[in-house]
């Protein structure tokens, strides 16, 4: 079964052919970073533009590169469209969805909808096809952090979730305050390997009720302070080229805040395990290529017999082999969405 993935939930304009839910004959990505760069963080109105422009390009170029591999590959020869119904932003999200459904619908072939936070989820398994279940799922990125109960790669159960920023939105946040770039994950994860992660301690978020949530932006408003108290001044993305003329505080500061937010993350993995009987975790979404919460969780888990499972580091953050992944585990079932199924910026898992 050959399915063809469309994604434009944020900034990325992202097609991909997928074959019998495993084989990724094509993963194609456009970034709009460059655009959003200067303004520090995505731009609503100019993402769905980006989307606009690029879309058929990205198409055009998916089915370019799958044919280049092997046997040509055109529209006849698929089986399926997906695209992602949400949650995301809601004129780039209509973009993708509405030239998968117009395809489908011009070349009669099923349409699925597919939930971008399932897409995360079953990028792992594109990977790990036989990742052991029960799994616990973290999907950490900057619009979303949540736990899974995995019992099926198709039937997630949310266990917690943050109640404020995502942990990615946390750190590009921090990194727009400091004007060191953006996106900021990666950018922290480079300075990050050259302060002391244990110079400043910053609490773990406790809620009144127990909750066993995620939350980011007590932590984000406490090293935006130390940074003011400390005279921690904003730099330019131009001084993160050269690293060594930064101030060894600010490197400081950068190791220690992305070391407690994967603390956070391990603890939100660690209490899911004591609520169900867990084989396997995974980690998906933009901030599972961080090298350091790998790393830590690997060894982490490792001390519990639980291996830890992530995709490939191009499959971490947004694609479309994701959401190609994610509707074949439904159109082998022979499930498809109706014409008139819309974008949902809000769409929860259900
Ligand atoms: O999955 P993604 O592309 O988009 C969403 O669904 O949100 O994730 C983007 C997020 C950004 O916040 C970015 O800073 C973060 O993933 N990110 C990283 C790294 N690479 C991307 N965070 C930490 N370390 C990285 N290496
Ligand atoms: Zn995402």
């Amino acid at each position: 079964m050959l399915i063809l993935g469309i994604e434009s939930s944020c900034d990325e304009t992202a097609a991909a052919l997928l074959e019998d839910g495993q084989t990724i004959l094509s993963s194609v990505v456009a970034s709009q970073i460059a655009v959003h760069v200067p303004f520090g963080g995505v731009v609503p109105e100019l993402a769905s533009r980006e989307h606009v422009d690029n879309i058929c390009l990205v198409v055009d170029a998916c089915f370019r590169e799958a044919s280049s591999k092997g046997r040509p590959i055109t529209w006849t020869d698929l089986d399926a469209i997906a695209a992602t119904r949400g949650p995301g932003l809601i004129g780039a999200l209509m973009v993708g969805l509405t030239y998968a459904k117009s395809a489908a619908f011009a070349l009669r072939l099923p349409f699925l909808a597919v939930n971008h936070l399932q897409g995360h989820i079953a990028s792992v398994f594109l990977e790990h096809p036989k990742a052991e279940l029960p799994a616990l799922s973290l999907v950490v990125s900057g619009g979303h952090t949540s736990v899974y109960h995995l019992r099926a790669p198709s039937k997630p159960e949310e266990l917690a979730r943050t109640r404020d920023d995502a942990a990615g939105e946390a750190l590009d946040k921090l990194a727009k305050f400091l004007g060191i770039g953006y996106p900021g994950g990666p950018v922290i994860e480079r300075l990050a390997r050259l302060g002391d992660p244990k110079a400043i301690r910053f609490p773990l978020p406790k809620f009144t009720d127990e909750s066993r949530d995620f939350s980011f932006s007590g932590i984000k408003s406490s090293a935006v302070r130390h940074a003011q108290t400390h005279g921690i001044q904003p730099r330019s993305p131009a001084d993160v080229d050269q690293p060594e003329t930064l101030p060894k505080d600010l490197l400081d500061l950068l190791a220690s805040y992305q070391s407690s937010i994967i603390d956070q993350l391990l603890r939100g993995i660690e209490r899911g395990l004591e609520e169900r009987e867990i084989a396997s975790i995974h980690i998906s979404g933009g901030v599972s290529c961080n090298n350091e919460l790998r790393r830590r969780a690997t060894e982490h888990f490792a001390t519990k017999g639980l291996p830890v499972y992530f995709p490939r580091p191009s499959l971490t953050t947004d694609n479309a082999a994701m959401i190609a992944a994610a509707a074949y585990l439904r159109a082998k079932a022979g499930e498809r969405d109706p014409w008139d199924i819309s974008a949902d910026p809000n769409l929860r898992v259900l």
